[in-house]
This record gives C-alpha cells, sequence and structure tokens, in this order.
C-alpha cells in the first residue's frame, strides 16, 4: 500500500477513506511533528499539510518518493513552491469550496469591528449595561460607506457581492485588470494609494508572498481614512502587527477585525488589550460543510495523484508549468 502522510488529524471521513486506501501516517501530537514524522516516513508518496505547518526545502528535499502534496487550505505560502517544483511534486489546494464561508466571516468581522459588537457583549457580561442609551457604543454605518477590497480573487468578489447588499459602494486593488468585474458589478479597479485613501472598509483578499510582506505598514495606515475599518482575513504577514497596533492605540484609525496573524498562533499582546481590535483564531473556512468538502478534496487529489491522473485542483504555478 501506499503511504500517505496527514499532517494532522481531521475530518473522520476522510481519515477513514484515506486508511481504507493507503497505509496512512498521522503526525502532529506526540509524534514529534511533521519534521520529524516526514523524516521517519521518507518513503511516504504523499502528504496533506496544513497551513499551519511550513513544508520547507529541508522537508522536501529528505522525500525520496513523494509525488503530491495537498495542501488543506486555499492559500499555500506555507510550502515551499520552488523546492517542490524542482522535485516534480504535484501541489493542490483547495480553492473554491471555501469562498462563500470566509466570505461570511470577513462580512462578519466587518460588521463586528465596525458595530462594536464585542465591546458591547464584553459590556453586557460585566453587568454594566445600564439600559439603553442614545450615546452608547456608537460605531460606523455600512450603508452608503465605501468597501476597498485589496485583492480582486474569488473571495474579495464573494465579499464585494455581500457588502452590496449592506448599502455599501465598491472599488478594488488588483494588480491584474479584471475587466468582466469592472463590467458586470460596476465596481471600479483604483489605485493602492486612492483605495487606501478613500476607503471606510479595508478589507485584504490577496495571497501571501515576500512581494508583499507588511503591504500594510505605518505608513498606510497613517495615509488612511481616521475612521476607516481594517479587516484581514488572508494572511497575517500582509499587515505589520505592531505598526496596526500603534494605529489603533492612536486611533489613526477607527477599528480593526483579524483572523490572521503575522506570527500565528501568537498575537501581539497589545492588539489583545485594544477594545477596537477583533480577533479571531483563523476560522475564515471553518464550518462543519465547508472543512468536511476540503478534506474530501485533498483525498481526492492524493487519489488522482498516486494513480497517475493529474489532480484537479493544481496550484496556479503547476497549472503554468504544464502549459508550457
Ligand atoms: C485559510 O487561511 C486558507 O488559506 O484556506
Amino acid at each position: 500500500m501506499k503511504k500517505v502522510i496527514l499532517a494532522h488529524r481531521y475530518h473522520e471521513e476522510a481519515v477513514a477513506a484515506l486508511s481504507r486506501e493507503f497505509d496512512l501516517v498521522i503526525a502532529g501530537g506526540k509524534d514529534g511533528g511533521l519534521r520529524a514524522c516526514l523524516r521517519r516516513h521518507a518513503d511516504a508518496e504523499a502528504l496533506i499539510s496544513f497551513l499551519s505547518d511550513p513544508v520547507d526545502r529541508s522537508m522536501i528535499q529528505g522525500m525520496r518518493k513523494l509525488r503530491i502534496i495537498a495542501n488543506f487550505a486555499v492559500g499555500y505560502n506555507n510550502i515551499d513552491i520552488a523546492a517542490a517544483l524542482q522535485k516534480s511534486i504535484l501541489v493542490t489546494h483547495t480553492p473554491d469550496v471555501l469562498t462563500r464561508a470566509t466570505a461570511d466571516l470577513a462580512m462578519a468581522l466587518i460588521l463586528a469591528a465596525s458595530r462594536r459588537l464585542v465591546e458591547g457583549d464584553a459590556m453586557v457580561r460585566a453587568g454594566e449595561f445600564h439600559g439603553w442609551q442614545a450615546g452608547l457604543l456608537l460605531g460606523k454605518e455600512l450603508n452608503g460607506a465605501l468597501l476597498g477590497i485589496v485583492g480582486m480573487g474569488r473571495i474579495g468578489l464573494a465579499v464585494a457581492l455581500r457588502a452590496r447588499a449592506f448599502g455599501m459602494k465598491v472599488v478594488f486593488y488588483s494588480r491584474s485588470a479584471k475587466p468582466r468585474i469592472e463590467k458586470q458589478f460596476g465596481f471600479a479597479r483604483v489605485t493602492f494609494l486612492e483605495l487606501i485613501r478613500s476607503a471606510d472598509v479595508v478589507s485584504l483578499h490577496l495571497p501571501y508572498s515576500p512581494g508583499v510582506h507588511h503591504l500594510f505598514n505605518r505608513d498606510v495606515f497613517a495615509v488612511m481614512k481616521k475612521d476607516a475599518v481594517f479587516v484581514n482575513t488572508a494572511r497575517g504577514a500582509l499587515m505589520d502587527e505592531a505598526a496596526l497596533a500603534d494605529a489603533l492605540e492612536k486611533s489613526e484609525i477607527f477599528a480593526a477585525g483579524l483572523d490572521v496573524y503575522e506570527n500565528e498562533p501568537a498575537v501581539n499582546p497589545r492588539l489583545k488589550k485594544l477594545k477596537n481590535a477583533v480577533l479571531l483564531p483563523h476560522l475564515g473556512s471553518a464550518t462543519e460543510a465547508t472543512r468536511r468538502q476540503m478534506a474530501m478534496m485533498t483525498v481526492q487529489a492524493v487519489r488522482q495523484a498516486l494513480s497517475g491522473r493529474k489532480p484537479r485542483h493544481l496550484i496556479p504555478e503547476w497549472k503554468e508549468r504544464l502549459k508550457k
């Protein structure tokens, strides 16, 4: 039987399918982590990786028979793609199935940060709600506000469409032109500077790469509107967390809603003290239905690769390579 390594236990249905069809090794836990597991099982032919575990060059190079890395996430910046390509190891991810759940969560953060939901909840629990007041916890209105989407991919578009239902106007920044989106939905593509200067809510939907490390830094927060809301459900390293904490402390922006952090699971301690920061533990795709679909997609990718077929959800770098 072909050996498959699963970085951590996940949806039981997927684990059961993998155990039936392959010699399944589950890393993590007492095993000493993924690195040790890969070293011990250098003859594995497939790896199902999680975004929380780096799969670096030395790990990849140590594998003698690896044919596929199936990442249980849409983002795959945890994997050294150049190293995988060099060894012709296929890499897949889980696009599409998590678009709606992630867009819902971004919308939840936009609402929570704009309307001060967490502050309100804490107030009630602390017994500090002493009756309706005209000026209690006033927030920002979404109707008529301008949403700036940074990264107009599948998730960015899904957030824009949800926001439109709340009466928001939408502009977006994207490196490539998106004429279909501009024409079909009337969302205008603007420059990055225009977006950060004018948006009332800025929501990040870019994949991470070193080229966009700390895209949101001190200078960018300084340019944003004083009453802007900043939401990040993409990747933590797209923002300079210390600079964001400064901007929130000094009320240079109104609030932030974060689902991701620069050094997960660590969170800048200053952010934890701030009332105008809503902090979630990377829950973008965390619904029962979505996580099941993502898990089954990784099983399917492993099946396809190990039976010599082309997996359906190869990452763009692999699709490009196959075109040549
Ligand atoms: C979650 O962050 C993902 O990339 O799927």
